[in-house]
């Protein structure tokens, strides 16, 4: 599949508006639904007056019958509308909850009815692993989630939305698959919106402690945006992947406490005007925050030949090179 018609569900915001350039260039009409509860129409300023874009401002978690024009006609629906910061997804439990369980029903349902032919990814998250015991995570493992927890609103109806991706593609034969986002940064992520890299970058930039919250031991790994868009395409372009769920994620990892003073680093080489040494202030740990995050991406490597190219520094410079434009 090489061109068409795709339906972009988050347009709007980080990862969604990323997808929607990379789409439009390589030759697609993209269709964007948005209702913009965590998105932000400046993500797609640039695209105004583009005739090969249309942005339908609805919400994700209804039945798209009831606000899709009729000349809407996917052959692609990517459905990645859903909070994914943890403190905002917290302050919206019910409309995360809808959107990954509800909306990924919803959308499959139309599908099946108007448009089978039409090939479906879901954005899941490495949050399906929970805290994981195994590690680094691999497809195959269950993951370890509290299924009523400060995190469940998220992790929870991820996996039902993955369930509900599952039953589709088996017993109703459609083309489905399933992304497993790990911790992705870039340009156009809201600096507010509490993530760990706009997070410090907000606060080192402004002169101000980076808060870090336990010891600063766990880790994480990050995928530069640019990388996650190429698995993602490639993942839904290729053909002979139905069924398939996939990480997708930098398996570098770094403690919490060198990501505050790597971002610290990168932005003094860009001659930033900021203390000299990074300045960091401790919280206590919020309730089922994680202590380890990798993927493992051999899946991704075997059956997409994808592998991230963006080291960390490089994505950080581009980051911090970008804030000031956003
Ligand atoms: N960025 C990451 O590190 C990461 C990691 C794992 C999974 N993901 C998944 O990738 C997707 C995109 O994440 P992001 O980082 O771009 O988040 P984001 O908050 O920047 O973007 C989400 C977009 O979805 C829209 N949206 C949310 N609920 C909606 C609804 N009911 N109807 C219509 N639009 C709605 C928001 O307005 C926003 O534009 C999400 O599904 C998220 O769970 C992202």
């Amino acid at each position: 599949m090489s061109s068409g018609t795709v339906i972009i569900t988050g347009a709007a915001g980080f990862v969604g508006s990323h997808l929607t350039d990379r789409f439009l260039s390589d030759g697609w009409r993209v269709v964007g639904v948005d209702n913009l509860i965590t998105g932000r129409d400046e993500n797609l300023a640039h695209l105004q007056g583009n005739p090969s874009f249309t942005l339908i401002k609805a919400d994700a978690s209804q039945d798209p019958a009831g606000y899709l024009p009729a000349d809407v006609q996917p052959d692609l629906v990517l459905h990645f509308a859903s909070p994914a910061s943890p403190p905002v997804y917290q302050a919206h439990p019910v409309e995360t909850y809808l959107v990954n369980s509800l909306g990924t029903h919803f959308w499959l349902e139309w599908l099946r009815e108007a448009h089978p032919q039409a090939r479906f990814v879901f954005a899941s998250t490495s949050e399906v692993y929970g805290d994981p015991e195994v590690h680094p995570q691999v497809e195959s493992y269950w993951g370890r989630v509290n299924p009523n927890g400060l995190r469940s609103c998220y992790d929870e109806s991820k996996r039902l939305g993955e369930t509900i991706c599952g039953v589709h593609q088996r017993d109703f034969g459609m083309d489905v698959r399933i992304v497993r986002i790990f911790n992705t940064y870039g340009p156009r992520m809201n600096p507010a919106d509490g993530r760990v890299i706009p997070d410090f970058i907000a606060h080192i930039l402004k002169n101000e402690p980076v808060v870090i919250h336990g010891t600063g031991d766990q880790t994480r790994s990050y995928c530069y945006v640019s990388d996650l868009v190429d698995g993602i395409v490639a993942l839904a372009t290729q053909e002979g992947h139905s069924g398939l769920t996939v990480n997708l994620g930098n398996p570098e990892e770094f403690t919490i406490n060198e990501t505050a003073q790597i971002t610290f680093e990168v932005a003094k080489e860009l001659g930033l005007t900021i203390s000299d040494t990074l300045q960091t202030t401790f919280k206590p740990l919020p309730s089922d925050d994680p202590t380890r995050r990798q993927p493992d991406i051999t899946c991704a490597r075997q059956k997409l030949d994808w592998f991230p190219t963006v080291s960390f520094r490089t994505g950080l410079r581009k980051t911090i090179g970008a804030w000031h434009s956003q």
